[in-house]
């Protein structure tokens, strides 16, 4: 959404503080144009805390680069677009817990937002690439500088076979209007021996529609583990959906549709042709 040129002066104002996880107007505003800047802080996450010892907009993930990438920008990712709900913190502690990132592994963030996974992952010496579709969250990802690389466009757009490398580490927390489509695309970009760490929305461990029974099946015959999220997990990210974290080590031969798996399809295809 673009910002209003008002809003805009307000945010770049040299008296606004941004700093950490808030953003604090300390001088006084028309009660209209209040309410307008109040309006683009709320969607993009913030909360205003009236507390005498706060005083300010307070995000649930750092807000200062990101938000300078907006008023750079012009724009705002509005967090009711295509289903941006960034991993608060103590969520991405768990997910890296279990990732075991080393020093030089290779880490894709297939649907990355503005790096709340990203950032740490890479904090912990991985080589991270990430994949956003939304330019103005590509964009806030780029300022960031964290990542090896920034794709901006559609994850299920692209090939797993046209990458050199597949990767050590998936970390993700995907739309999850289409959660089980990303993770099972995402896993052709894992190496065989990789593991993937997901958020997933509660309901795929007890949905019995086929999709997500069949995805259960080859969680279940892969060895996954299912790790159950505090039910205010997301609370930080303004929502109450109920959340849990699949964590997928890719054995070697195992029945996970790994980036080796699809490398061995056209082998298998052409022995078929043969025979
Ligand atoms: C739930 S948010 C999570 C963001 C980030 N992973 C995090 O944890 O903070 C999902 C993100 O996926 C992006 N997204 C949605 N569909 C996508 C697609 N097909 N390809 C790449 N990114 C997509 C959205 O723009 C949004 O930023």
């Amino acid at each position: 959404m673009q910002i209003p040129g008002d809003v805009h002066a307000v945010l770049a104002d040299a008296r606004t503080i941004i700093r950490g996880d808030r953003v604090q107007i300390p001088f006084e505003l028309d009660p209209v144009l209040y309410k307008r800047v109040n309006v683009m802080l709320q969607d993009v996450g913030g909360r205003w805390d009236g507390r005498k010892a706060v005083r300010a907009h307070v995000f649930p993930f750092p807000v200062e680069d990101f938000l300078r990438a907006c008023l750079a920008a012009g724009e705002w990712p509005s967090k009711f677009e295509q289903g941006w709900y960034p991993t608060p913190p103590r969520v991405v502690f768990d997910m890296l817990e279990h990732a075991s990132i080393r020093v030089g592994h290779t880490v894709l963030e297939p649907s990355a937002g503005v790096g709340s996974i990203a950032k740490p992952a890479a904090e912990q010496m991985g080589l991270v690439d990430c994949v956003e579709l939304d330019p103005r969250r590509a964009h806030a990802l780029r300022e960031l500088g964290t990542a090896r690389r920034v794709i901006e466009g559609d994850f299920l757009g692209l090939d797993p076979l046209a990458i050199d490398e597949p990767y050590d580490r998936v970390l993700m927390n995907p739309p999850f209007s289409n959660a089980i489509g990303h993770v099972m695309h995402a896993l052709g970009f894992l190496r065989d021996g990789g593991t993937l760490v997901a958020v997933l929305p509660e309901s795929v461990t007890w949905n019995t529609d086929r999709t997500t029974r069949e995805f259960r099946e080859l969680v279940e015959r892969a060895e996954g583990e299912w790790v159950p999220l505090p039910a205010d997990a997301f609370k930080p990210s303004g929502t109450s959906v109920r959340t849990v974290l699949l964590s997928l080590d890719a054995e070697p031969g195992g029945p996970l549709p790994t980036h080796g798996w699809h490398q061995r399809q056209p082998q298998q295809l052409d022995l078929f042709a043969a025979a």
